[in-house]
């Protein structure tokens, strides 16, 4: 496999993460809320970020799967990979977020299938307010019309990983968002 080509450096992302916390302060000042972060892929991003809202916060973590043959890791990089919208939960919550304010933080938004179903199931449960946070947006490659409330980085149609970001469970501990050239 080629080199991996630094996209976004440990110094950019850090700073943007910063100001996605003071934005998230700033609009939920003296309410409390909680990250729900989408595994295993945000996980670095909701552990930096949190520590950059100062309001009272908890966390709780999902995880999903989809339906669909997924390709092997090669296919995938190449040609990319659409669920068929068939996304289930494999881990849900472990409260309530009745009358909550949620944000739902995830490492990249690609087609889209992930958080329009995401953002359906927990809205069904009335939440006070629900959020997305995203790091990374490909909007190139939606599927359905999807916007975050909150983008780190708006990127080209690359795969990428680290900070969370895998290629077949690898890369996701590289401090930096790097490419994986397709060819
Ligand atoms: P969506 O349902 O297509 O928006 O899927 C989003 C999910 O696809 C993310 O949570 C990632 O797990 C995965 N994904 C999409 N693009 C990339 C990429 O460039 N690198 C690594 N994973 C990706
Ligand atoms: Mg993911």
């Amino acid at each position: 496999m080629a080199a991996l080509k630094v996209l976004l450096s440990r110094e950019d992302i850090a700073q943007k993460v910063a100001e996605i916390g003071a934005k998230i302060t700033r609009d939920f000042a003296g309410e409390s809320i909680v990250l729900i972060g989408v595994l295993k892929g945000a996980t670095i991003f909701l552990s930096d970020l949190a520590r950059h809202i100062e309001l009272d916060a908890s966390f709780d973590f999902i995880a999903v799967s989809s339906y669909g043959n997924r390709p092997s890791p090669d296919q995938e990089l190449k040609a990319g990979w659409d669920s068929t919208g068939e996304v289930r939960l494999a881990k849900d919550v472990d409260q309530s977020v009745k009358d909550k304010i949620i944000i739902l933080v995830e490492d990249i938004l690609d087609t889209g299938l992930t958080l329009t179903y995401l953002k359906q199931l927990f809205l069904s449960r009335q939440p006070k307010e629900l959020r997305i946070a995203t790091l990374l947006d490909k909007p190139s490659r939606r599927k359905l019309a999807l916007e975050a409330d909150y983008v780190g980085f708006t990127i080209p149609d690359e795969f990428v990983v680290g900070y969370g970001l895998d290629y077949a469970e690898r890369y996701r501990n590289l401090p930096d968002v790097c490419i994986i050239p397709r060819d």
